[in-house]
């Protein structure tokens, strides 16, 4: 069982998870909260001697003292001149910070406890209240905060309001790992030494972004590997512009900033208000990256796709979870889809989309979505944005015959929608041409025809809110695609002029939150998927509104393994949507067997996205068998433990285990790149196998033994360029 504990009379609070410690201790001088640890498990005793200890570094002892005493928040103000985490204007154009602290409160809520300490301005009526909160069965640490500005205060605008800043401990060489890529190119690991300049990744288009994601690891001398060393990584749980900097600083002290992007903020907070920020979670472990993506997943599974709604004082996560088993402690298993994009882009028709139902559904898909193109003058991406009626010339009786039809095939039924946004040339842009972010006397600049809705407007977001939900009402709908296609340019919001409009940048994804929110208690039953032009919005908070991600818009098998494996660093397989789809490739054109691209995408959520009408009647029965086994294992790939194997950058064969909840299964695929003649594909060696058990091969009923699997492994049949291969064992007793 996790604890915070303080020892009467003394200083310092331990946060003991179970594999790890988080320690603080509130300083003498100053009062303020000051890290004291963040690793390996430690007692109150070591706690206090690393308090005695610190701060006085001996070699730079007036310069680690003075200007960077590890504050758990750090106001802007004395001399200091690594990244403060909060700034702020009073009225009286005073801008620095000198907190104390006040208070402080622990509280346990089921399986989670709760410390916040509350610091005040030595001045001005502010207060900044620091939230964290761990869990019994997991190691990640969230961490956010709020500001208050009392009735009796007086307005202040806030420059900077990061969730959190991580300290982190005495080593050297300090390695980062973070997640970059672009357009169909998501998720790429790219791991760089943190040197004497800052490293700053962030997004500042109103999503989380193709770029980068907003996660970040460090190991001490590049030493980490994927199975062993220390690592200590985080995630932001905000789906808007963001940011996150790791700084070694003059003193040679390591620390993480992230939050809220502060590139053109301006929060005004008035009397009476207070600004809550969005989860920073934290996590170290020891047993290698391999061990911290099993925590991130187990984490995500249990506390933020199944049960987010208890940060209630953050916007991060969703106070209503989402449709599953009320107590059980996993959300449920994804149903194999089939999405029309590929197949049909935007002609979408009934008698199209009937007949591609019918394939589906005799190859045993579980959920048919129709994508773009159903709504009124969507015959390209020029137009119909905004005008979400039923096209009546592609659809002449509706939509209900379709999604009849689809439910007597046993489907459920899903549908594509993009509400933030309004194509110039629709009905809605013409009505309300203010709508849209924009500044005044400057180019509405348009990306694939189409300019972003104004969230942030609680107009406009009702008007999102009520046209989404009149949609769900109308039709039988089970899922929802829920796409962004393009990011912020002129984040304006004209209307406000001099009352705050740079609050756009928050105000239009905490309402995204709220409609989702009201959207799922409305229709608990509706599943949603986040899509952003692939995965160009993937965080902690999305996914705990819609479950699944729209990993990329690039499909090719090949070019999907890095960008899943990418993914796989910071989120559980349940999440990761993949589909199988036509050879060539439309992006690449790079043809790929049928078996190949189903055992990519069976290694997350599996769709399917091909044109089924031009498959071969032996392509379907192979992709039915496929997807029949698929629905095998599925609880072993959705909810298990997940081993990276081996990385195509460094092996030129990638292989992926994932080991069952109850350890009674095992899966593995391994994928060939462009392999040249002479080159041994080998063997793998399994992890996490028990020496002591038997496994069966559930295909060709071979038996190996847990020591020949951990010792030797299985071998790798993988010789020629694009091969692959998955297996199913069970454990036999
Ligand atoms: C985005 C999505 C695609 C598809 C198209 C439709 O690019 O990522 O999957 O839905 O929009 O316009």
């Amino acid at each position: 069982m996790s604890t915070i504990t303080q020892p009467e009379g003394q200083r310092t609070w331990l946060l003991e998870m179970p594999g790890s410690s988080y320690a603080i201790t509130s300083s003498r001088e100053s009062g303020l909260p000051r890290h004291l640890h963040w690793g390996r498990p430690i007692g109150h005793e070591t706690a206090s001697a690393i308090a005695a200890a610190s701060p006085l570094r001996q070699n730079v002892e007036h310069v680690a003292w003075a200007e960077e005493d590890r504050l758990e928040c750090v106001g802007w103000g004395g001399r200091r001149y690594d990244e403060p985490t909060i700034k702020v204007d009073f009225a009286d154009g005073t801008r620095g910070i000198e907190w104390h602290l006040a208070d402080q409160e622990t509280t346990r809520d089921g399986d989670a406890i709760t410390l916040v300490l509350g610091l005040q301005d030595r001045a001005y009526p502010l207060r900044v209240e620091l939230f964290y909160r761990i869990f019994d069965d997991s190691d990640v640490l969230e961490r956010w905060a709020r500001l208050v500005v009392p009735e009796h205060g007086r307005e202040i605008v806030v420059r900077r309001a990061y969730s959190a800043n991580w300290w982190l401990p005495e080593r050297t060489g300090w390695r980062l790992s973070f997640l970059h890529g672009g357009w169909g190119s998501e998720t790429q690991l790219e791991r760089r030494i943190l040197g004497s300049d800052k490293h700053v990744l962030e997004s500042r288009r109103g999503t989380t972004s193709h770029q980068y994601q907003p996660f970040f690891a460090l190991d001490a001398d590049g030493c980490a590997t994927e199975d062993h060393g220390e690592v200590w990584s985080g995630q932001l749980a905000w789906s808007g512009a963001w940011k996150i900097t790791g700084e070694r600083t003059a003193g040679g002290q390591v620390h993480v900033t992230g939050g809220w992007n502060d590139f053109d903020a301006a929060i005004v907070l008035t009397p009476g208000s207070e600004l809550a920020l969005p989860v920073f979670a934290g996590l170290y472990c020891e047993g290698g990256f391999g061990e911290m993506s099993r925590t991130w997943h187990d984490y995500e599974l249990r506390h933020v796709l199944a049960h987010p709604g208890r940060s209630p004082q953050s916007p991060s996560f969703s106070a209503k979870p989402q449709h599953h088993d009320a107590g059980a402690p996993l959300p449920k298993l994804r149903p194999v889809l089939y999405n029309s994009w590929e197949a049909t882009a935007f002609g979408v028709d009934e008698e199209n989309q009937r007949q591609l139902a019918d394939l589906a559904a005799q190859m045993g898909v579980e959920l048919f979505v129709v994508d773009d193109g159903w709504f009124m003058g969507r015959k390209d991406d020029r137009a119909g944005l905004g005008d979400w009626h039923v096209d009546v010339e592609k659809f002449p009786r509706g939509l209900a015959p379709l999604i009849e039809h689809v439910k007597q095939l046993g489907m459920g039924f899903g549908i594509w929608i993009e509400p933030e946004m309004v194509n110039p040339d629709s009905d809605l842009y013409r009505a309300h041409p203010d709508w849209v972010l924009h500044f005044e006397n400057r180019t509405r600049t348009e990306k694939r025809n189409q300019l972003v809705l104004n969230l942030a407007r609680d107009d406009v977001a009702e008007w999102v809110l009520s046209t989404v939900d009149d949609l769900l009402s109308s039709y039988d709908i089970d899922f929802v695609k829920w796409d962004m296609n393009r990011h912020f340019s002129e984040p304006g919001w004209p209307q406000r002029k001099s009352a705050n409009p740079e609050r756009a940048w928050i105000a239009y994804t905490e309402n995204l939150y709220r409609i989702l929110d009201r959207l799922h208690e409305a229709h608990p039953a509706v599943d949603f998927e986040s899509c952003s032009g692939g995965g160009g919005r993937a965080d902690l908070a999305i996914l705990s509104r819609t479950r699944q991600i729209w990993t990329s818009d690039n499909t090719d098998a090949f070019d999907r393994i890095p960008i899943q494996e990418g993914f796989s660093y910071a989120h559980a397989p349940l999440a990761m949507m993949a589909w199988v789809t036509d050879s060539p490739n439309p992006l690449t054109r790079r043809e790929l067997p049928l078996t190949y691209r189903f055992h990519v995408a069976m290694a997350g959520s599996l769709g399917i996205g091909g044109n089924l009408s031009e498959w071969t009647p032996t392509q379907r029965a192979q992709a039915r068998d496929l997807i029949e086994r698929y629905k095998e294992f599925r609880p072993v790939v959705q909810y298990g433990k997940l081993f990276r194997l081996l990385e195509l950058s460094r092996d030129d064969i990638a292989a992926l285990q994932y080991i069952a909840r109850d350890e009674r299964a095992i899966v593995v695929f391994a994928w060939s790149g462009a392999r040249h003649y002479g080159t041994h594909s080998g063997w793998v060696r399994l992890k996490g196998v028990d020496p002591t058990a038997s496994y069966r091969d559930r295909e060709t009923g071979t038996l190996h033994l847990g020591t020949t699997l951990r010792e030797l492994g299985l071998p790798l049949p993988l010789l020629l360029s694009f091969s692959s291969m998955c297996v199913h064992l069970e454990r036999v007793d």
